[in-house]
């Protein structure tokens, strides 16, 4: 058998919205961008790419299969129904990790007496794709205020990751858009490699070609 030269990268990328009324959501200040430059670093290498985004202001990449999605349990759907195609996972998206218990189906009015937002708690959508791991490599973020370390080695490992990212948000470091900002690449083993002041498009190049070593280190 020849080994493989290409893999099929299924990538998230995004904030998710959950509905509170027809006007109203709860989000946060994901733009998309790093997965978007996952997409094209993963192109730029000849892989094969389904993406699957939330609302965000960017144009779909050419050439590759893209699903629109609104809500995490959509997200979840749309990962559900691709993971079983895809050699890699790559879980850019910002998830949201509440939704309001109700979406009402008229605009709250500013004179309503209930002023509480009911929230329950979204699927954690790494923890859902597990029973599909065998074979694939999974990559996962994690943005911190702080214990930036051993929060995201309790997430790789209980999200059962082959890699996490992890970095800090703090009140200098802007995460969110196009700025540089550093990074600490961590495996299942917890080795950690820090790539210091780089751009979202240099860790989307380090990262492909990481994951491609790492999926042939492990199921050539
Ligand atoms: N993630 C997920 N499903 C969720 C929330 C997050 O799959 N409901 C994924 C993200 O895409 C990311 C990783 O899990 O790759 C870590 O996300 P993060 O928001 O840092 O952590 P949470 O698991 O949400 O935990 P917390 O918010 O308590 O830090």
């Amino acid at each position: 058998m020849t080994a493989k030269k290409s893999l099929k990268f299924l990538i998230s990328a995004g904030p998710t919205r959950e509905p509170i009324d027809p006007i109203r959501y709860i989000s946060n200040y994901s733009t998309g961008y790093l997965g978007y430059e996952m997409v094209l670093a993963a192109k730029k290498r000849g892989h094969r790419v389904v993406l699957v985004s939330g609302p965000t202001a960017f144009k779909k990449p050419a050439g590759i299969k893209s699903i629109d999605v609104i809500t995490a349990k959509d997200m979840l759907k749309a990962l559900k129904d691709n993971i079983k195609w895809a050699d890699c996972l790559i879980m850019t998206a910002a998830v949201s990790d509440f939704r309001p218990k109700k979406a009402q189906l008229k605009k709250i009015k500013k004179d309503t007496q209930k002023t509480t937002l009911q929230l329950v708690k979204n699927p954690d959508i790494l923890k859902s794709l597990k029973p599909y791991k065998k074979g694939k490599i999974f990559i996962g973020f994690a943005l911190e205020t702080h214990n930036l370390y051993e929060n995201a080695k309790k997430k790789l490992k209980s999200k059962g990751l082959d890699i996490i990212v992890a970095n800090k948000k703090g009140s200098k470091s802007a995460c969110f858009g196009e700025t540089d900002n550093t990074y600490y690449i961590i495996d299942n083993s917890f080795n950690s490699n820090i790539l210091k002041d780089k751009s979202k498009s240099y860790l989307s190049q380090y990262l492909i070609d990481k994951s491609f070593k790492v999926w042939y280190n492990l199921y050539k």
